[in-house]
């Protein structure tokens, strides 16, 4: 491991520890069958019962894949500060950077998303990093970009620089060989050739090809229409804050909504009073 990528680690570990997590309490929970349990102690007494998700995928070949969105009351999910949405730190360490991903084995992200200097997707609370270990995970999940003109940072990004990471790119096939002469010489890196256009459905059947069987996609809005299109997601966790923020007209899944049945409704408390927490499943039409 790089010292670029250790002190990473400590940072958000150590951001996490620390981090007063209020926790949520249940309104309401039903049965949807064929659910996979993630839980511990800890995570259970904060979530206020056991965090679930779907044991089968979408479309079959594919990762069983969950979208994670934090939306503002008015339904904003693009913000230059993140935080100003208003979803609090429940949603960040317990959810976000957590169960939602606790036993994925891969975190898919629009290079929108994804072009900070600094960004690895993974697990930050030491409990939940047990949690992970304990179902037999590796530490971080592989990092998976999506990118059509190839507008990530190749050359300085963190994902890019460390060799202790699996990583792949999913690109149209007219950029493929451009990206792979940019990433020459790292070979924890893959360049996915996922059609022309990019189709996302190509694109999942070779990350399950490839051992990729839990995916956590965490966005933004036009990577989750794109997903949310060729009916590739089955869970999704949105979490609601109390307030209007964002900007306008940003709702998670870039258009249409999908049409859902609510598994899970958990509220927050104290700080995050007015916070609502909802695990979605999404009907298989
Ligand atoms: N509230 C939340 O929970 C949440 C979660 C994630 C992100 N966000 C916010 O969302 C914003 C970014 O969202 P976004 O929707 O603009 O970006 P995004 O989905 O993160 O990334 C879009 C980029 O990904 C590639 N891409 C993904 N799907 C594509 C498709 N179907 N067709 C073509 N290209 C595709 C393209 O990359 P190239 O340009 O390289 O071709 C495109 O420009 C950020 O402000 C971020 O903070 C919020």
């Amino acid at each position: 491991m790089t010292g670029r990528f250790e002190a990473y680690c400590q940072r958000k570990e150590q951001a996490a520890s620390a981090a007063a997590i209020p926790g949520y309490v249940t309104a309401e929970i039903r049965d949807c069958g064929g659910l996979v349990s993630l839980e511990n102690p800890w995570s259970r007494a904060l979530f206020d019962g056991v965090f679930y998700r779907s044991a089968v995928a979408a479309r079959p070949g594919t990762p069983s894949a969950s979208l994670v969105f934090v939306q503002s009351r008015d339904g904003n999910t693009v913000a230059s500060d993140p935080s100003v949405l208003g979803g609090g730190d429940t949603d960040l360490h317990l959810i976000y950077e957590g169960l939602s991903r606790v036993d994925a084995d891969a975190v898919l992200a629009g290079a929108a998303t994804a072009r900070g200097k600094d960004i690895v997707f993974s697990v930050w609370h030491p409990q939940l990093v047990a949690l992970r270990l304990a179902r037999g995970k590796p530490r971080h999940p592989a990092q998976v970009v999506v990118t059509v003109a190839g507008s990530l940072r190749f050359d300085e990004g963190l994902m890019f620089q460390e060799p202790s990471l699996r990583v792949f790119v999913i690109t149209r096939s007219g950029a493929v060989k451009t990206i792979q002469d940019r990433l020459a010489g790292k070979p924890w890196i893959e360049v996915i050739d996922a059609g022309e256009p990019v189709s996302f459905a190509c694109a999942m059947q070779q990350l399950g090809r490839r051992g990729i069987e839990v995916l956590s996609c965490v966005g933004g809005p036009r990577t989750a229409k794109g997903l949310l299109d060729e009916q590739l997601v089955r869970d999704i966790y949105l979490t609601t804050s109390g307030i209007d923020a964002g900007t306008p007209g940003t709702p998670y899944h870039g258009g249409q909504p999908p049409r859902v049945d609510r598994a899970v409704l958990k509220e927050g408390q104290g700080i995050e009073a007015g916070v609502r927490f909802e695990h979605l499943i999404v009907r298989q039409e």
